[in-house]
């Protein structure tokens, strides 16, 4: 029963009560009061009472209406906000791009983001406890460690693809720290997992890159100390072999040279500060210019240069740039050919609106298990070769990286014995948008850099 019911009862009771006494009094006061007077007064009093009453209980309801109404909006109004609030929350957990993961004591999972499930390859099925969501040990290991130390824990985790392979291999972190509630309590752990692959990859790439480099210059360094010192030594005054000393230390610097131009030309289009310059190509005649430049090469080592290019291929590039894409892959058709051997550039434009040029020589062929290799940097076939020829073994990089840029791909088919064929593929209209302005110099002309 409520307050205000039982005021209005205790009130009624108290009004006849009084009705009660008021009527003793005036049966012992006028006892020889008629009953119609008697009647008419008595009708008169239990009217008023009835009336009091009314109004009372008519008051009454309408202050618990006008509270029941008050408490409703602020109930409402708390709704809403723990609502808003709830899908704020819910979007910024949604949004990172970090994994994240809330369990309570029972190792029960109170909160898993689609970043968590995309990192930890549980698809979009969310598990009841933790262990349906990983089944790595060392994930575990970090959220017991939180809820028995109830402190923070940090672990680096390699996981394999759904298929198991190598390549799809992926470096996690996982940091956890105890979830404390108001009380001070740890009431589970909260885990944020990020993805360490590409920042691990970048750092090995660097490493390798960087020990590359110094491989590269400690060769020529090495021969130019020495002859220097043979020179200092004495040497000097050997008429018949200072030339010789003088020329060793020229063809070393000039590869050294050629090496520190091919990495800063490298780094420049891989960073993507090279403008592309696109302008309509006619390819024929593109291709005769490169041959020009490279006949000299091309009779030194006694091989034919063909151009098969049709007259009517035309596509957008930027000059230079393809210049420099089809002189890297045919100095290395001609110093990689025997005598006598040729190399053919042809090209056709595909259904898709593709240009697929070609450039294919006569011996030696490359074997599967380096074709996939040849276009990183600093990969040989031959090292000792290569190097005899004055190679960086920077040349297949820069024209990947070039073709990249300009939206297309390289590849290479190739048999041993038989030859290669090195296949550029690129759009024939160009797209609107060419990468960012470039640190390097604007080339025209049919420029032969590296040679
Ligand atoms: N047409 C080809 N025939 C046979 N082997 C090739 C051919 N083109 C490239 N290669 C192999 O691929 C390797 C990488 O080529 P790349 O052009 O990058 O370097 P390079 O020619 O040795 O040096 P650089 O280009 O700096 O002169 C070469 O060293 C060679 O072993
Ligand atoms: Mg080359």
């Amino acid at each position: 029963m409520t307050r205000q019911a039982r005021k209005i009862i205790a009130a009624t009771m108290g009004l006849v009560g009084l009705f009660a006494i008021y009527e003793t009094i005036k049966t012992l006061l006028f006892p020889a009061m008629s009953a119609t007077t008697s009647h008419v007064v008595s009708t008169l009093v239990v009217g008023g009472i009835t009336v009091i009453i009314s109004r009372y209980v008519v008051q009454q309801q309408s202050s618990l209406h006008s509270e029941l109404e008050a408490s409703n909006r602020r109930l409402r109004e708390a709704l809403t906000a723990s609502s808003r609030n709830e899908i704020l929350l819910r979007s910024i957990v949604e949004s990172i791009d970090e994994g994240l993961v809330i369990i309570d004591r029972d190792s029960r999972l109170l909160l898993i983001n689609d970043a968590a499930r995309r990192l930890l390859q549980t698809g979009t099925r969310s598990g009841e406890r933790l262990a349906e969501i990983s089944r790595d040990p060392g994930f575990h290991r970090v959220f017991a460690n939180v809820l028995t130390l109830e402190d923070r824990a940090e672990a680096r985790l390699e996981a394999r693809g759904l298929d198991g392979a190598a390549q799809n291999r992926r470096i996690l972190r996982v940091q956890a720290a105890p979830l404390r509630m108001m009380s001070g309590e740890v009431e589970g752990v909260v885990g944020v997992i990020s993805d360490l692959s590409k920042l691990e990859m970048l750092e090995r790439v660097r490493q390798e890159f960087l020990s590359n480099v110094s491989h590269e210059l400690r060769t020529p360094l090495a021969s130019i100390v020495a002859f220097v010192e043979t020179l200092i030594d004495g040497g000097i005054e050997d008429e018949e072999n200072c030339l010789r000393f003088l020329n060793t230390i020229h063809r070393n610097t000039a590869r050294m040279q050629a090496l520190v131009n091919d990495i800063s030309e490298l780094s420049a289009i891989e960073s993507g500060s090279v403008t592309l310059k696109p302008t309509r190509l006619p390819l024929n005649s593109l291709v005769s210019e490169v041959f020009t430049g490279l006949e000299p090469r091309a009779s030194q080592f006694g091989v034919w240069l063909e151009n098969r290019v049709g007259a009517e291929v035309e596509l957008d590039a930027d000059r230079y740039r393809l210049e420099q894409i089809l002189i890297n892959l045919i100095d290395n058709a001609i110093k990689f050919n025997h005598p006598g051997g040729r190399v053919i550039v042809s090209a056709e434009v595909t259904d898709e609106g593709r240009c697929r040029m070609t450039v294919k020589d006569t011996w030696p062929g490359i074997g599967p298990e380096h074709l996939t290799r040849v276009f990183e940097r600093f990969y040989r076939v031959d090292k000792a070769r290569s190097r005899e020829a004055g190679g960086t073994g920077l040349g297949l990089a820069i024209v990947k990286h070039l073709t990249l840029a300009h939206g297309g791909e390289a590849f290479a088919r190739s048999e041993v014995g038989v030859g290669s064929e090195f296949i550029i593929s690129l759009p024939l209209r160009s797209l609107p948008t060419a990468p960012a302005a470039g640190s390097l110099p604007d080339h025209t002309g049919s420029a032969i850099t590296r040679h």
